[in-house]
């Protein structure tokens, strides 16, 4: 018999414990937001209605997932869910040594001060907040070399995680004495959770073989990004997932990894690699800032909880219904008008704040702009991702990023198509208003990672 088909694709779950949600008026959220200094960062998280601040340790476990976490050993040394742990990364990414740390920036910050230092250049697609500081930390200079379309809010190049090859080549040919490895972001999230193509990471790979570089993935999303080639990349449209991952991890020689976004952690990451002078060098340092080399800042409980979250993180009907749920707040959005990055991104969709409100400079920051009247209109917490996070440099100078994105990210399996109908009214009625939308000011940020922290007020 035929199997029957549907076009409806439904959360490939139900819901088991739940959360409350608190509601606030438009005014309540007008004084929360003013005492936060106009930072949605420094709300409380009660405070807000619908969370798509970060799709990063704000997931729902599963049901199986509790159930590991009962299996938890808490031994010091040895632990045997450091084991079941290993495996899991290691099905997928098999190289020799697995590091765990306690979230992504730990396994940067260890790489880094082993291969970073003054005079040292790392070339990346673009460079995540934590790790172009990391980078910068330890004196090295951190270069984004993503396409150019990758640059273009409007391309709609199915990869525009893509690293310039062309550029690649010619950063590594000009100084490749400087550059300690390459790095290459699945998905690029600071680019807008666009993709990489097989086809460019092989591209990636043979320039590091010419060069005699390593080449380190920042993996967070790489189920997401492995997706996306098994539906756009000519040849792959069959293949598992897993697979698909595998051919990823074959091409590096190491990778670093916050377990807080596709592995469906709450916590945790890892570092892993190859070679084993590197790998000795990096646990010593793990001993000094995370703990023994078999829990690295974790509890036993979870690397199970990691552990399972990785099957989970490659399972087919899961990912179809994550990326297909993130594009249909993204087509919901473009169909009303409001100028999205496209094509829509694995984790989140990304408002171009600069096309919606261009009556502000960039560096009167149209994404903080944005974000906030989002928060004020409907209590929805987005992040700025533009001038704010990457306008100010370690020199001191400040310029606009190339582009102003309000990012709203999708926690993994917690919000149903009700919660984001009612996003998509709140978008809209801030785009209704969008060309009376005033600019912000700093009146005080700290030296780096400035988004976190600074104030803001409105230039009225
Ligand atoms: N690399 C990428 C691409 C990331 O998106 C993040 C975190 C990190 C590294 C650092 O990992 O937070 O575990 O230390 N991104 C979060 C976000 C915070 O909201 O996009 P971490």
């Amino acid at each position: 018999m035929d199997e029957p088909t549907y076009t409806t694709i439904f959360e490939p779950f139900r819901i088991h414990s739940v959360e409350p949600l608190r509601m606030s008026t438009r005014a309540e959220r007008r004084g929360h937001v003013e005492r936060a200094s106009y930072n949605l960062f420094q709300l409380r998280a009660e405070h807000v209605l619908i969370d798509l601040l970060t799709d990063s340790g704000t997931g729902a476990m599963s049901r199986d997932q509790w159930a590991a976490i009962q299996h938890g050993d808490e031994s010091y040394a040895g632990s045997p869910s450091f084991y079941v742990f290993e495996e899991a990364v290691r099905e997928l990414f098999p190289f020799r040594h697995v590091i765990p740390v306690h979230q992504g920036r730990a396994a940067e910050k260890i790489l880094f001060s082993a291969v970073g230092g003054p005079t040292k250049v790392v070339p990346n697609n673009t460079h995540f907040d934590t790790t172009r500081a990391n980078v910068e930390a330890s004196g090295a200079l951190a270069v984004d070399l993503v396409i150019p379309e990758g640059k273009d809010p409007a391309s709609d190049h199915p990869f525009k995680g893509n690293m310039d090859l062309a550029a690649l080549e010619g950063l590594l040919s000009a100084r490749g004495d400087d550059v300690p490895c390459v790095m290459v972001t699945v998905t690029n999230n600071s680019g807008g959770g666009q993709p990489v193509s097989l086809e460019n990471l092989h591209g990636v790979r043979r320039l590091c073989n010419r060069y005699g570089k390593p080449l380190y993935l920042d993996a967070c999303r790489f189920a997401e990004n492995a997706w996306f080639i098994r539906e756009r990349e000519e040849g792959h449209g069959e293949r598992d997932v897993r697979d698909i991952v595998l051919e990823m991890a074959g091409l590096a020689d190491g990778m670093t990894m916050s377990a807080k976004k596709d592995p469906m952690g709450n916590i945790g990451g890892w570092l892993a690699m190859d070679d084993d002078v590197l790998a000795q060098q990096c646990r010593n340092t793990l001993i000094l800032t995370e703990g023994f080399p078999t829990y690295g800042g974790l509890a036993g409980r979870d690397l199970e909880a990691l552990a399972q979250g990785l099957t989970e993180a490659v399972a087919h009907d899961y990912l179809r219904y994550r990326i297909r749920s993130t594009a249909y707040l993204g087509e919901a959005l473009q169909e009303r008008g409001v100028p999205v990055l496209t094509p829509i991104g694995g984790h989140a969709v990304y408002v171009d704040a600069r096309a919606l409100a261009p009556h502000l400079d960039p560096l009167q920051y149209p994404g903080q702009a944005v974000s906030v009247a989002l928060y004020e209109m409907g209590g929805i917490r987005t992040s700025e991702i533009g001038t704010v996070m990457f306008g100010r440099h370690p020199d001191g100078t400040e310029t606009p990023a190339s582009m102003d994105l309000v990012r709203l990210a999708i926690p993994r399996r917690v919000y149903t198509q009700s919660h984001i109908d009612y996003v998509i009214e709140v978008c809209e009625k801030v785009a209704e208003q969008a060309d009376r939308l005033p600019g912000y000011r700093i009146v005080d940020e700290p030296k780096a990672l400035r988004h976190f922290t600074a104030a803001f007020e409105p230039i009225r």
